[in-house]
């Protein structure tokens, strides 16, 4: 078994990553949270899988457990799910020393963490993501929020589980598009800060290459994202060199309504466009963008831009709430390995385009 402490002083999150974890969930659990009731939210996929097995085992250690099961996809992310959950949790009686447990991929866990931070002003929970995404990204590091109407992840907070629990063989039922998702941000971690990772990525060219090496490419994702969110928890400086490629990324999710491409997929031609860009700037050493184009060919994800002109590119972008300030915070790479946030004033941006 991996393990990694995220401290962040008065707080502290574990995370622990092992193959078959989710069978010694409970064993892991009571080491960690208290409480003799848990709500256990999910999706409707997810628990159609693994639902009983876990509730079992949390019954068989008398923990007296209930599922919460929301629809799979991004909808269930909104204020109307978040009330249905308050209103399930305020009826199975979960009190302060009970605890919560997010049973799923990045809607549920954001969902669920931000239930938890907020029920009863603050209940404690526990992430166990069946995504490759969530496992290596966003179970990780406090970030939980629901969407608006008017914009993703516009009500949320900084919150973080006790533990962790990953499990890389939930990874075996997704089809290959999840499992490049996912693999889009571990390409993100090896550019902004692991060569080693980036090139050990660009040699997995088969489904059972990658999966003998997940455990190994989870935790070195995650020991970025500890460094990072550890630094800076609140993402007003280092924490944002996690957003390398996303700036294009958010412009094209949004643009196609965030459903042609995954983000993943959007944020890796958001990477090679960003990176190609800033070489022919001067900013990035000449053959990075060929190398970021070689490791995500090699991964079979899509490198190059969506079919959109300049102007909507450059609007999508400023749409995004969270630029509107005069300035944006470009995440670029020097090299592989090693980047930098360069703040440019908006009106700059079209050198980037
Ligand atoms: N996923 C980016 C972050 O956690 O800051």
């Amino acid at each position: 078994m991996r393990e990694i402490s995220l401290e962040l002083g008065s707080v502290s999150s574990e995370i622990k990553i092992k193959k078959g974890m989710l069978k010694d969930a409970v064993t892991e659990i009571k080491k960690y949270v208290e409480g003799s009731k848990a709500a256990i939210i999910t999706d409707e996929n997810v628990f159609s899988l693994y639902g009983s097995s876990l509730k079992d085992s949390l019954l068989s250690e008398g923990i007296a457990a209930e599922y919460i099961v929301v629809k799979p996809g991004e909808q269930s992310k909104s204020v109307d799910t978040l009330k249905k959950v308050y209103s399930e949790l305020v009826s199975l009686n979960i009190t302060r020393g009970d605890f919560i447990i997010a049973l799923g991929g990045g809607v549920v866990g954001d969902l669920a963490g931000f239930a938890a931070s907020t029920y009863l002003r603050g209940v404690e929970f526990v992430q166990i993501p069946t995504s490759l995404l969530a496992q290596i990204d966003s179970s990780i590091g406090g970030k939980v929020a629901v969407d608006l109407d008017e914009g993703k992840n516009l009500v949320g907070s900084f919150y973080h589980p006790k533990l962790v629990l990953i499990d890389p063989e939930l990874l075996n039922t997704l089809n290959d598009r999840f499992i490049k998702d996912g693999l889009g941000e571990a390409v993100k971690y090896g550019c902004i800060s692991d060569i080693g990772l980036f090139e050990s990525l660009m040699n997995m060219k088969s489904r059972e290459l990658l999966f003998n090496n997940i455990e190994d490419i989870i935790y070195r994702c995650l020991l970025i994202k500890k460094e990072t969110v550890e630094a800076d928890e609140k993402d007003k400086g280092l924490r944002m060199t996690l957003n390398f490629g996303h700036t294009f990324g958010h412009a094209i999710e949004k643009y196609f309504n965030y459903e042609k491409y995954s983000h993943g997929e959007a944020v890796s031609m958001g990477m090679y466009h960003i990176t190609r860009k800033s070489e022919e700037l001067g900013y990035t050493e000449v053959g990075t963008a060929e190398k970021i184009r070689e490791a995500l060919g090699n991964l079979g994800i899509e490198y190059r831009m969506p079919e959109m002109t300049s102007k909507e590119v450059e609007n999508a972008i400023l749409l995004d709430k969270k630029n509107i300030s005069g300035n944006l915070n470009l995440i670029l790479l020097r090299k592989i390995g090693i980047c930098f946030i360069e703040k440019i004033p908006v009106s700059s941006l079209n050198k980037f385009i």
